[in-house]
């Protein structure tokens, strides 16, 4: 009975040419994610494989279970930046013996492995997600320590990293440390702060420093080997608790230690053969948003394609409909579903998103938000009608509701919309962008169009005429420039998202995502919401 019906045409011109549009938006990103799979570029990669030492994703492929997927996380850190795409560093959850892991891969051919402040920001991202989710933390350990030219950026806070670590072992979530290479200086802490550390014979090189720091501070001469060798960290320091004879057997050994950390799952996974399809080919998510942001479209038509069965419980639907919500399961998980509609959010909208996301902390139900919005409405009549207090006590219930969020950025997500449907600030357990997301204080031509108001007004204030012409100009800049600052490949460069995903794959991610969530206990807020202003 609650199965979507879908009203969507795909032998429409408009289907078709919003389809075109996303096709192309995809080839887009995936140009740049081919940046961060090519690394340091063919020279380091050919210079690395000469060594006999395999790739960041390799590590990482040969650690998983055969078949396992790894959602990788923030893969176009530092686009946008001086920095290479991807900030030598790959992150992501996979499953490693069964057990669902965080693992960080420095990517050696990217100026050494060295941590520039997208590394930073990525690892500690990804360290955020292990401690929320309460998963395992595997390092797989190559870097040259903080990128040098760089170092005022990190180094006071990339003691983070090592803070993390120590409180992610303190919360009893697993951290394992494998050093294929370089871990000195500061990194020299990853396996020192790590509960179980595996290095590689001849090849680990973990010391506070090197031979020739060594020789400056004490004048000692001193080798690698007996400064920060494996054998001698087994064997001497007791650093190492194991020893590998490769790479492979590295990652062997990481894989058997996963096996023996009795890592248990907060919640059982649903049964399988109670998950439904949906009903709708998810390859139709392709044609659903409009290029213009401002021409509506229907959200359950998104639902549809990415629920299990299709089936959505509408809550409220003829309250307040320019926000959709209602519930679903997604991969057998319960979800809560929010969804802008018309893009404004109003009053009653407002109302009824606090109302639901206190049902879904009541029932302990995690939400999900779809963002297309334009933000909360303007104007005399919705001041005067309390658009303020009704947009706080959304914002208020989505900052005090315990139970997880996830956020997918689909279209709009402006104003201060963006943080009544959970943006980055308030702490998503996850938030994803499809590649016709755009977000930002406000429209490019709106806010062009208020500072050209603002110049205006400041120019008649001071009885100095307005030139016309210049404002023009500078509108138009203003608005490339914010248009530019509002593309999902320039938020995700800095880490404000966990990354720009294909429509497509949707189901999938939020799938891995609700799976990694159901590793802690949660439980949504019985109270403890602030002061409703009514
Ligand atoms: N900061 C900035 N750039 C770095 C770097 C760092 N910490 N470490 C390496 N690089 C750069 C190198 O300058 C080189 O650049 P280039 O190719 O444009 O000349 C590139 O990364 C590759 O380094 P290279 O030394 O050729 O690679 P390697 O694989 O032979 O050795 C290291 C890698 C990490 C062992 C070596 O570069 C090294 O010892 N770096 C310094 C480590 C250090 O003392 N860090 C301070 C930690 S606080």
């Amino acid at each position: 009975m609650t199965v979507l019906t879908s009203a969507l045409d795909t032998a429409a011109p408009e289907y078709a040419a919003r389809r075109a549009v996303m096709l192309d938006r995809i080839a887009e990103v995936d140009a740049e994610h081919a940046k961060a799979l090519a690394g340091g570029g063919e020279k380091y990669v050919r210079r690395h494989r000469d060594r006999d030492k395999l790739l960041a994703r390799e590590r990482i492929e040969l650690l998983l279970d055969a078949d396992a997927p790894f959602l990788e996380l923030s893969p176009l850190a530092a686009w946008g930046s001086d920095y290479t795409v991807g900030a030598a560093m790959v992150t992501g959850i996979g499953v490693v013996a069964g057990v669902e892991c965080l693992i960080t891969a420095n990517d050696p051919t990217v100026r050494g492995g060295a941590s520039n402040p997208w590394t930073l920001k990525k690892a500690l991202r990804a360290n955020e997600i292990a401690y929320a989710n309460r998963l395992p933390c595997i390092s797989l350990v190559e870097s040259g320590g903080a990128d040098l030219p760089s170092q005022k950026e990190i180094f006071i806070p990339g003691g983070a990293l090592f803070r993390d670590l120590t409180r992610l072992s303190a919360a009893g979530i697993p951290t394992i440390a494998v050093v294929f290479g370089n871990s000195t200086a500061g990194g020299a802490y990853v396996p020192g702060m790590s509960d179980h550390v595996i290095m590689v014979e001849e090849r680990s090189k973990v010391f506070l420093g090197g031979p020739p720091l060594v020789k400056m501070a004490t004048g000692e001469d001193a080798d690698d080997e007996s400064l920060g060798g494996a054998a001698m960290h087994a064997s001497v320091s007791g650093l190492a608790d194991h020893v590998a004879v490769d790479e492979y057997d590295a990652l062997r050994q990481a894989r058997r230690v996963v096996a023996r950390l009795n890592h248990r799952k907060a919640y059982p996974d649903p049964p399988l053969d109670g998950v439904r399809p949906p009903v709708y080919d998810a390859g139709e998510l392709l044609g659903i948003v409009p290029e213009d942001l401002k021409v509506p479209f229907d959200p359950r038509e998104v639902i549809a394609r990415i629920v299990d069965g299709s089936d959505f419980d509408e809550f409220k639907p003829r309250y307040g409909s320019s926000l959709v919500t209602g519930w679903a399961t997604l991969h057998g998980y319960p979800l809560g579903i929010l969804a802008n509609a018309q893009g404004v959010l109003f009053s009653a909208e407002s109302q009824k998103a606090a109302q639901f996301i206190q049902l879904a902390n009541q029932r302990d139900i995690p939400l999900l938000f779809l963002h297309n919005t334009t933000g909360y409405m303007v104007g005399t009549q919705y001041e005067q009608g309390g658009i303020i207090k009704h947009g706080a006590m959304m914002i208020n219930a989505v900052a005090n509701s315990r139970v997880p969020h996830l956020s997918v950025l689909v279209g709009a997500s402006y104003g201060a919309g963006h943080y009544g449907m959970c943006g980055r600030a308030y702490d998503p357990r996850f938030l994803f962008a499809w590649p016709s997301a755009k977000s930002a204080v406000m429209g490019p031509g709106q806010l062009a169009g208020v500072l050209s108001i603002v110049a205006r007004q400041s120019a008649a204030a001071r009885g100095k005429p307005y030139d016309e012409e210049a404002d023009a100009g500078l509108r138009a800049m203003v608005e490339q420039q914010i248009e530019a600052e509002s593309l999902p490949m320039f938020l995700s460069g800095r880490l404000y998202d966990d990354g720009v995903i294909d429509p497509r794959d949707t189901r999938t991610v939020l799938g891995l995502c609700l799976s990694a969530i159901h590793t802690a206990p949660y439980e949504g807020a019985r109270g403890g919401f602030g002061v409703f202003r009514m």
